[in-house]
């Protein structure tokens, strides 16, 4: 294990886990929602609110900082941290991912993949010993090994093939990685919805030896019933001491069926993305704010919710800003999301660790399920 990276586990209810992550940047609770601050901010929030709303770590991306405004750039500016005043841990994603869902004229090969930027076109090349440079420049604590994955569906061929790559790059992400004290490397399973691939994805990835493990390829077409009957398997060929981060999940019934599975670490854009389309989620379901029967409604968007927007504002206010497309309706939507998500970790850590996480879920569903908003 990394010096000064660790995790302890501190309870388990079924398969579900808390626990703490270590870094030098302080402690991650888990399980851990990370807010996406893709471009060097969590849009339409300052720092200062993700960490109000009780987040431990953010989310950056490789893809987009390289792009724009490049590692180098970055690192010349005291790191990722320090330009962006955050100085929590920061996890960044490796960037195949993005490169295969919103460059342009991808090339796949074994030494990685070259692409034309979404931004202006211009070509770059990223390779798991590049993406571990430009990692490294932005200062980020837990860094991803470079993978790839095919949409779902796709055939079990092109499946294994590309696992199997993924598998070659995260050997040499993590030859390229070194050792570095205080900054943790994960490695990424990945392997579909296929049993016995996930296990070769697995055993490749404990051979060569991480600080934590992610599922990857999920989430990615395979809807909700695919998604937990992956889940029922892949988390349990992981080390049982290593936090499991599950990439890019979810919905907020998403992430509780996951950490049900023994996941510790999620991030989606979800919260932060929704806030600017006025869909609001609460303890009650899923509400949208620029919905008309919103307009004369005095009642906050959830009345136990102790957030900004909730303590402040009427449905009918957060209404009128939607609508005007007035910039404080992003601030207050995207805050008051953010911290129903963190609620919701909350809720679920405090209740592993007390031993009634069945009877926690129960009641989450419950209340959904009355849909009273
Ligand atoms: N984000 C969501 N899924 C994935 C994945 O499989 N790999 C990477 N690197 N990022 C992701
Ligand atoms: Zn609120």
């Amino acid at each position: 294990m990394t010096q000064g990276f660790s995790f302890d586990l501190h309870a388990t209810d079924g398969k579900a886990r808390t626990g703490v992550i270590r870094t030098p940047r302080g402690e991650i609770r888990t399980p851990a929602f990370m807010p996406v601050g893709t471009a060097g901010t969590v849009k339409a929030m300052l720092p200062e609110s993700v960490r109000e709303t009780g987040a431990d770590i953010i989310l950056g991306n490789t893809y987009h900082l390289m792009l724009r405004p490049t590692a180098e750039l970055i690192d010349r500016m005291g790191g990722l941290h320090r330009f962006m005043n955050w100085h929590g841990p920061i996890l960044t994603d490796s960037g195949g991912f993005q490169v295969m869902s919103l460059a342009e004229l991808r090339k796949l090969t074994e030494r990685g993949v070259t692409f034309r930027s979404h931004i202006d076109g211009s070509r770059h090349e990223l390779t798991p010993e590049r993406s571990m440079e430009i990692q490294r420049l932005l200062g980020s604590d837990i860094v991803m090994a470079f993978d790839e994955c095919p949409a779902l569906p796709a055939d079990r061929t092109r499946i294994a093939e590309s696992m199997r790559l993924s598998m070659r790059w995260a050997q040499r992400s993590r030859d390229a990685f070194g050792d570095r004290p205080g900054h943790a490397l994960f490695g990424i399973q990945q392997g579909g919805l296929e049993r016995d691939l996930r296990e070769e994805s697995a055993e490749a990835l404990k051979a060569i030896g991480f600080d934590g493990y992610a599922v990857g390829g999920l989430a990615v077409g395979e809807g909700q019933e695919a998604m937990f009957a992956t889940l029922d398997f892949a988390p349990d060929m992981l080390p049982v001491d290593k936090p499991r981060y599950l990439m890019g999940v979810g919905k907020p019934d998403d992430i509780v069926g996951a950490v049900k599975r023994g996941i510790d670490m999620m991030d989606c854009v979800l919260p932060s993305r929704s806030g600017r389309t006025g869909q609001v989620f609460t303890r009650h379901g899923v509400l949208n704010i620029k919905n008309a029967r919103h307009r004369e409604d005095p009642r906050p968007l959830d009345e136990s919710c102790t957030c900004p927007a909730c303590r402040g504002y009427s449905r009918a206010y957060l209404h009128h800003v939607f609508r005007a497309n007035e910039i404080i309706s992003a601030m207050l939507l995207t805050w008051h999301n953010l911290h129903y998500f963190q609620e919701l970790m909350a809720g679920m850590r405090a209740a592993i660790a007390e031993g009634r996480f069945a009877a926690w879920e129960a009641e989450f569903h419950a209340r959904r399920a009355l849909g009273d908003i």
